[in-house]
């Protein structure tokens, strides 16, 4: 395998069973500065060596990222993660509460932070998460070092949910990829800096506001202080974008259009939709996020000129899917 040059090379990407000798060539590609695509609860990650800046670079070269956000570090347990940031009360209870799952804490780099300056964007803030995947947590246990991952798909594209998302778009780019069929929350991880005083929602995710609020006992802060600068999500305006054009809260279908759908539904023109995915007939939002990506990249895959999408609710995870529509919606 040939690493020199600092573009992404063409390569065989290797598919690996999630099994104990998947595992193992996973970590070899990675200790060696590879990069392995990897399921978590939320979507397939794109995980590098977060010590390697070399590594850490050829993330962004697979992905051809415009521009270098500071990337999520993974870890097999809180005492690791307590290792690389330092948590104060709030970080603390969201840490009991949500972890392992689909919550990113931000929190100040401790002093001995091993998560290199590239995948913190020169940032003295470090994101960190401890996904509950089995196959996530087994890499990272057997790995021993934060594994950095942002979503495994091209920059701005739809996330993937499944290892065949994941080769749709990075196949050559990236050395392996571990395959665990389709993620169980669909939406990435809830976002939570934990910088000041105020502990802010940076992304809406996997983990619903209202069940973050309670656990701390108060409401979130809007949007990022300028300690948490530059903000977290896939911020760029336009993110998560299919090819078609996507519309939002649609009631009448135009000609061409494809329809995702929600619930009962039924916009004006439905019978002429040339497409049509209904993200949960019975109206539930949870079903919902674990069906979003993948139903906006089978609906893409018809072709078809626009995706027009029916209102969908803005409680639990319907906060999550409307950030994600909105951004895909988004001029381009
Ligand atoms: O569910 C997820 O979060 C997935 C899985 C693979 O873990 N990962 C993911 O990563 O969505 P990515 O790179 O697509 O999004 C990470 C976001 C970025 O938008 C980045 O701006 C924000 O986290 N972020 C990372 N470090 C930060 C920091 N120190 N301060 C503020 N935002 C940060
Ligand atoms: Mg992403």
């Amino acid at each position: 395998m040939n690493h020199s040059g600092s573009t992404a090379a063409t390569r065989q990407t290797e598919r690996l069973a999630p099994d104990p000798g998947g595992i193992e060539r996973a970590v070899e590609i990675l200790a060696r500065g590879g990069l392995v695509a990897f399921p978590t609860e939320t979507v397939y990650g794109l995980g590098a060596d977060a010590t390697n800046p070399e590594a850490v670079a050829r993330i962004f070269a697979a992905k051809e990222r415009p521009r270098f956000n500071p990337l999520i570090a993974h870890l097999p347990s809180t005492e690791a993660a307590r290792r690389e940031g330092v948590f104060d009360q709030n970080a603390d209870r969201l840490a009991a509460g949500f972890w392992p799952g689909a919550l990113t804490l931000v929190a100040p780099a401790s002093p001995a932070c091993s998560v290199c300056d590239l995948a913190r964007a020169g940032l003295d803030s470090v994101a960190l998460r401890r996904p509950r995947h089995r196959v996530a947590q087994d890499l990272l246990a057997r790995f021993g070092r934060p594994v950095v991952a942002p979503s495994a798909n091209r920059s701005g594209g739809v996330s993937p949910t499944m290892a065949e998302h994941v080769v749709a778009d990075l196949d050559g780019r990236i050395d392996a990829v571990l395959d665990d069929g389709m993620t169980i929350v669909g939406v990435e991880s809830t976002i939570v800096a934990c910088l000041d005083d105020t502990p802010r929602l940076l992304r809406p995710g996997g983990i619903p506001r209202a069940d973050v609020e309670a656990a701390l006992g108060r409401a979130l802060g809007v949007g990022p202080s300028d300690a948490a600068r530059p903000r977290a999500p896939g911020m760029l305006a336009s993110h998560y974008a299919p090819r078609a054009k996507v519309r939002l809260d649609v009631l009448r279908l135009e000609p061409g259009d494809a329809v995702l759908l929600f619930g009962a539904s039924k916009p004006q023109g439905l019978e002429h939709a040339i497409a049509s995915r209904n993200l949960s007939a019975r109206g539930d939002l949870t079903e919902a996020a674990h069906r979003f990506f993948h139903s906006m990249r089978a609906l893409d895959e018809t072709g078809a000129r626009a995706i027009a999408v029916v209102p969908i609710p803005d409680e639990g995870l319907g906060e999550a899917i409307n950030d994600r529509l909105r951004r895909a919606a988004e001029e381009r």
